[in-house]
């Protein structure tokens, strides 16, 4: 996983807003970012659903470059439809002649960003959870109808539009990184424990391999302790005990399944912030989408981007700058001040920014004194 910038440099982040609440909650990070001393630069770059019916890409190439130009990207969210809908949308002198392709998913495979990294803390919990990115599941080998050819391969499988198949996919490649970037995170963050969520015992193929290179890798990390659970036992127990658990690495579908409990059990969604790192690239967003429902009135709750942009100014080598933001978050959460409707209250986004500049004014004035 990308090497932290050395701290006291500039940083280049390439800011995505995107569709719908995007820009209205990217906006609000950036200027928290800069009020709580961040050292960098910020160009804003088009994506998303307006893109594509506009001009028929939805990650035009200038910013897939400003992308990989950049020192991070902050990410806000995009609206995506169907491709039947992609069609209908789009601008109609270029209507069949483009293909509508997920910006997420394209920015993921063109900066290789393998590990979705999910923290969840709160309620007395506090985990991260290391989700392969790029296989599994989701590698998106799929099959319906099913072929003879596929039914030749694997005696009993009934060929035929009634049967469907959707290959899981693992490698000793994929998840000796994902792995690895879990443990170094371990070490570098003062965490004690790292578990594998698996279920090699039935899938013996894909989780025996998964289980077998999280070992090898799990040697080479002495100083961290290093366990694996079933994916059913993990759900059970995150529901009831979430304070027992510390990093936690999953292949794709598992890692989906457990970081969104994570974030739920640890205090819920609108929180919640993610960060999709690479060997050489880094992007950071909120967990949710552009609500289309509310966007434009103002009232979209900003502590996701702001939690985004806390992690982002942790990786560039800005840790205190993090640490400030988590702070006014945490201090608005805990207090229940100033939150927005989502979370039970009724401030709007700009109430809510304001209370978060407060609260930074006030760290300011503490550390001061
Ligand atoms: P969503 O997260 O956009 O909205 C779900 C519900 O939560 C809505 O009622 C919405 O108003 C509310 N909500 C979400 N974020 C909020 C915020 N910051 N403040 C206040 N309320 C908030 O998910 P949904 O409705 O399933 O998808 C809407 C669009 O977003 C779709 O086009 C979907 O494809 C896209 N999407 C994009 C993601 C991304 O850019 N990473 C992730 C998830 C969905
Ligand atoms: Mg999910």
């Amino acid at each position: 996983v990308t090497q932290p910038t050395t701290a006291g440099q500039t940083a280049r982040i390439a800011v995505l807003p995107g569709d719908g609440i995007g820009p209205e909650v990217t906006a609000v990070a950036v200027r928290l970012l800069q009020a709580a001393g961040f050292r960098g630069t910020f160009t804003e770059h088009p994506v998303g659903w307006s893109e594509w019916c506009a001009r028929g890409e939805a990650l035009p190439a200038a910013t897939l470059q400003a992308c990989r130009d950049a020192d991070a990207v902050l990410f806000g969210a995009i609206t995506s439809k169907p491709q039947a809908a992609a069609n209908a949308e789009i601008v109609a002198h270029l209507r069949g002649t483009v293909r509508y392709r997920s910006p997420i998913l394209r920015l993921r495979q063109e900066l290789d960003l393998y590990a979705n990294v999910r923290p969840a803390a709160g309620h007395g919990a506090d985990l991260v959870t290391f989700r392969e990115n790029t296989e599994g599941l989701y590698a998106g080998h799929e099959q319906r109808p099913t072929t003879q050819e596929l039914a030749r391969l694997f005696p009993g499988l009934e060929p035929g539009p009634d049967t469907a198949v959707s290959l899981r996919v693992i490698t000793r490649k994929g998840m000796a990184r994902i792995c690895e970037a879990a443990f170094r995170f371990a070490e570098a963050n003062g965490r004690r424990r790292v578990t594998l969520v698996e279920k090699p015992n039935v899938l013996r193929a894909t989780g025996g391999l998964a289980l077998e290179v999280f070992r090898e890798v799990a040697a080479r990390h002495p100083a961290v302790r290093a366990d694996d659970e079933n994916i059913d036992a993990t759900c059970a127990r995150l529901a009831t005990r979430p304070q027992g658990y510390d990093v936690l690495v999953a292949t794709n579908l598992f890692g989906d399944i457990v970081s969104d409990i994570a974030a739920e059990v640890t205090g819920g969604l609108p929180l919640a912030a993610s960060a999709n790192l690479g060997d050489r690239h880094a992007l950071f967003e909120p967990v949710h989408g552009s609500a289309p429902d509310i966007a434009g009135q103002g009232i979209a709750n900003p502590l996701g981007a702001v939690s985004a942009a806390a992690m982002l100014a942790r990786h560039v080598g800005q840790a205190a700058v993090g640490e400030r933001l988590d702070r006014a978050v945490a201090a608005l959460v805990s207090e229940r001040r100033s939150l927005p409707r989502d979370m039970g209250g009724a401030a709007t986004t700009a109430q809510v920014e304001a209370a978060l500049l407060a609260q930074l004014d006030g760290l300011r004035a503490m550390n001061a004194a």
